[in-house]
C-alpha cells in the first residue's frame, strides 16, 4: 500500500515566519503532502493566493484529489523554475512570501519503489521527478569511478568515498547494479554504521542530492527570489543537513551585509545603500518536537525579509 503519511517539520515557526498577510500571495515551493499549505491556507483570508510547486507528480496527484480550495494553484515543476511561472502569471514582485521545506517527504522514503530507501528494497531511482532525467541507477551504469567517488565525497562528507566507488565498479563487472539494498550491501562492506546511522546514510544522501541536482535547484531559486518577492516579503526556508543549510546562511549573509563604504563619504550617500534582504535569524524545532518527529532533529530554519 501507498503511504502518503508526512508530518510537516517547524510547522508554526516557519509559518510564523512568513509573517502572513490576510490577502496576500504566497508560494509553497516544496507542497509534499501539503501541511504546511494547509496551514497557510487556514491563516488566509478569501482574496489570498497560495501557489503551490512540487516536481514529484505523486505530490501533485495526492494534492488535486484531497485539496479542494480556489486559493491554491499547484504546479508540477521543480522549484527552480518558479520565477517563469510567477512571471508568466504576472505576479513578479508581488509575492509577499516564499516557504522552502527541502528535501524528500516521508512518502518519498517509505515507498520502497521510489528507491530512496536503504532499508528496503526497490528500483534503485531516486529521481524526485520521475518523468525527467537519469535515475540513481542509470547514472552509476554510465559514470565513471572518479566522478562517483567525487559525487560521494563532495554531497555526502564520506570519507570512504574512493573505496565504495570502487567496489560499485567492481559490482558492475559481475552483474547491474538495480536495487537500493544491493547498493547499501556494497556500502556496508565498506563502511561502518555510527551509533543509530545505516553505514550506507550519508553515500544515498550525496547520489539523491547529485541526482536531482539538488544544491544547484536551491542557489538558482534563491537568486531569483529577489525579483520574486514584494518588498517586506518573507524567505522561509527549512533545511535538513549542513550542506544545504550553507547555501542557505551565505546567501542571506551576502544579501543583507551592508557593504562598507569608503571612509570620508558623506553620512546621505550611506543612507542611500540598501541590501536586498535583511536577516531575521535561524531556529532549530523544539525538544518536544525532535521527540515526537525524528526527521526534525537536523532541521534549521532560516528566516529572510525582503528590503
Ligand atoms: C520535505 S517535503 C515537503 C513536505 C511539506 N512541507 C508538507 O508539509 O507536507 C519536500 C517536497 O519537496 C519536493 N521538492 C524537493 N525539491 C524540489 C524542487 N527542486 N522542486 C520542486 N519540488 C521539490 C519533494 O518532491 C517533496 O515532495
Amino acid at each position: 500500500m501507498i503511504s502518503n503519511h508526512h508530518q510537516s517539520v517547524m510547522f508554526n515557526e516557519s509559518i510564523d515566519a512568513l509573517n502572513l498577510i490576510n490577502d496576500g500571495i504566497y508560494i509553497d515551493a516544496t507542497f509534499g503532502r501539503g501541511g504546511h499549505s494547509q496551514g497557510i491556507l487556514d491563516q488566509l483570508g478569501d482574496q489570498a493566493q497560495l501557489i503551490a510547486f512540487d516536481q514529484d507528480l505523486s505530490a501533485i496527484n495526492y494534492a488535486k484529489e484531497k485539496f479542494n480550495d480556489s486559493r491554491l494553484t499547484l504546479i508540477h515543476s521543480p522549484f527552480s523554475q518558479m520565477h517563469v511561472v510567477i512571471n508568466e502569471m504576472g505576479l513578479s514582485g508581488k509575492i509577499n512570501g516564499i516557504l522552502m521545506d527541502l528535501g524528500v517527504s516521508s512518502p518519498q522514503l517509505d515507498n520502497a519503489d521510489r528507491g530512496f530507501s536503504f532499508n528496503a528494497d526497490g528500483p534503485l531511482d531516486m529521481r524526485m521527478n520521475q518523468t525527467i532525467g537519469l535515475s540513481a541507477a542509470q547514472w552509476l551504469a554510465q559514470a565513471n569511478e572518479e566522478d562517483i567517488a567525487n559525487v560521494i565525497y563532495q554531497f555526502g562528507d564520506e570519507k570512504k568515498s574512493r573505496h565504495i566507488a570502487s567496489r560499485i565498479k567492481k559490482f558492475q563487472l559481475q552483474q547491474p547494479l538495480e536495487t537500493t539494498l544491493q547498493l547499501a550491501n556494497i556500502v556496508s562492506e565498506v563502511v561502518r554504521g555510527q551509533k543509530k546511522k545505516h553505514p550506507a546514510t550519508r553515500t544515498f544522501q550525496a547520489i539523491r542530492i547529485y541526482i536531482n541536482q539538488e544544491l544547484k535547484q536551491l542557489t538558482e531559486t534563491l537568486e531569483n527570489s529577489k525579483q520574486i518577492l514584494a518588498t517586506n516579503g518573507r524567505l522561509s526556508i527549512i533545511s535538513f543537513h549542513s550542506i544545504e543549510d550553507r547555501i542557505v546562511k551565505r546567501f542571506i549573509q551576502k544579501n543583507s551585509r551592508q557593504k562598507t563604504l569608503p571612509k570620508g563619504l558623506p553620512v546621505f550617500d550611506q543612507a542611500l545603500e540598501k541590501t536586498p534582504f535583511t536577516d531575521l535569524g535561524k531556529k532549530f524545532a523544539s525538544k518536544e518536537e525532535v521527540t515526537h518527529n525524528k526527521r526534525s532533529r537536523s532541521a534549521i530554519l532560516r528566516v529572510a525579509s525582503k528590503n
